[in-house]
């Protein structure tokens, strides 16, 4: 029996014969899986999507019909509202999990709980977890796209993409361009996935932070290091500020934070003191006091909230990359 009309895809004229390939779902897990083209060309994507979201209709039918769902298993402001924005500016339809309230606090499995809601009929999965490798292992469970929107202390590739587009649509260039990034650089999955694409795209790196907050290996991950953001602010034409995670670290990594905001933070003394200002950037949330005095954060606001409007037209070409658009 054919279909009702109604039903019918609106797909019109022949049905084009795709390869297995074409049809497998692409994901974004990680920046270490994408190359500088890749890279350069979701910048460009974006740029165009950032002019959508200025338009007084902000939407485009770009992925109408598909359906994405977001799960964050760990809390979110920036990126479960820009990636849920995203969708919704695509025409796409968006649905969001909550992890209380739903079976996942009764005991249910995150592999049953992930099959249960792409059972559904899910084109994407956007998932944020606490452990390191949850958004892999649910590609090998579901037969969806799966971005990762931050995994513990292993990436979070949406955020190191915004942060790019940033610098690049602030200074023009991102080759050879000088970034310190200040912190925690032990738990972050921000620095590491930023580490990552300002290496590909051919800028420099210099870490900023005590021994106790670098990685292992550190002297592996192509970056410079030094323990003094003054020496850091000298040389840099973009300072990024990391977040102490306090829900990560225990302040045994330093002494006090009144003495980590003392040797690294941005206090309004240090600010004031430059004649050259870098472009200060944070991934947010911001510790106002710790990492940033507060009436310094609130001079660069204007720059922390483009890096949040950067972030909607970053995860338009993310979604539409892997749904709608290029192979
Ligand atoms: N930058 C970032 O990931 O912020 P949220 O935790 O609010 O998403």
């Amino acid at each position: 029996m054919n279909p009702p009309e109604i039903l019918k895809s609106g797909v019109s004229g022949p049905a084009k014969v795709q390869s297995p390939e074409a049809n497998r779902p692409r994901h974004l897990l990680s920046i270490a899986e994408l190359s500088s083209d890749d890279i350069i060309r979701l910048l460009d994507s974006a740029r165009s999507f950032a002019e959508v979201s200025k338009r007084p209709v902000k939407k485009v039918p770009a992925l109408r019909g598909k359906t994405i769902v977001n799960m964050f298993i760990e809390p979110s402001t920036r990126t479960r509202m820009s990636f849920e924005l995203a969708a919704k500016r695509l025409s796409a339809d968006v649905v969001s999990f909550t992890p209380s309230g739903s079976s996942l606090s009764k005991g249910e499995s995150l592999k049953d709980t992930a099959k249960t809601i792409v059972a559904m009929g899910v084109d994407a999965v956007v998932i944020r977890h606490s452990s390191a490798g949850a958004p892999k292992l649910l590609t090998e469970w579901v037969d969806c796209s799966v971005i990762n929107a931050g995994d513990g202390m292993h990436e979070h590739p949406t955020q190191a993409l915004l942060d790019l587009f940033t610098m690049r649509e602030r200074l023009g260039r991102l080759e050879g361009l000088k970034v310190a990034i200040v912190g925690d650089i032990d738990h972050s999955r921000v620095a590491r996935s930023n580490i990552l694409a300002l290496n590909k795209v051919g800028a420099r790196v210099l870490l900023v932070a005590p021994r106790s907050l670098l990685p292992d290996r550190v002297e592996e991950m192509g970056v410079e290091v030094t323990g003094s953001i003054d020496e850091a602010l000298r040389w840099c034409d973009v300072l990024y500020l990391l977040r102490i995670q306090l829900e990560r670290v225990s302040e045994s990594r330093f002494p006090s934070l009144r003495e980590y905001t003392l040797q690294y933070g941005l206090t309004q003394t240090r600010w004031s003191r430059l004649k050259r200002k870098p472009l200060v950037m944070h991934p947010g949330p911001m510790n106002r006091g710790v990492e940033i005095a507060s009436v310094v954060a609130d001079e660069v606001e204007p720059v922390i909230t483009g890096q949040v409007a950067a972030g909607v037209a970053v995860r338009m070409a993310v979604l539409y990359e892997l749904l709608g658009g290029s192979t």
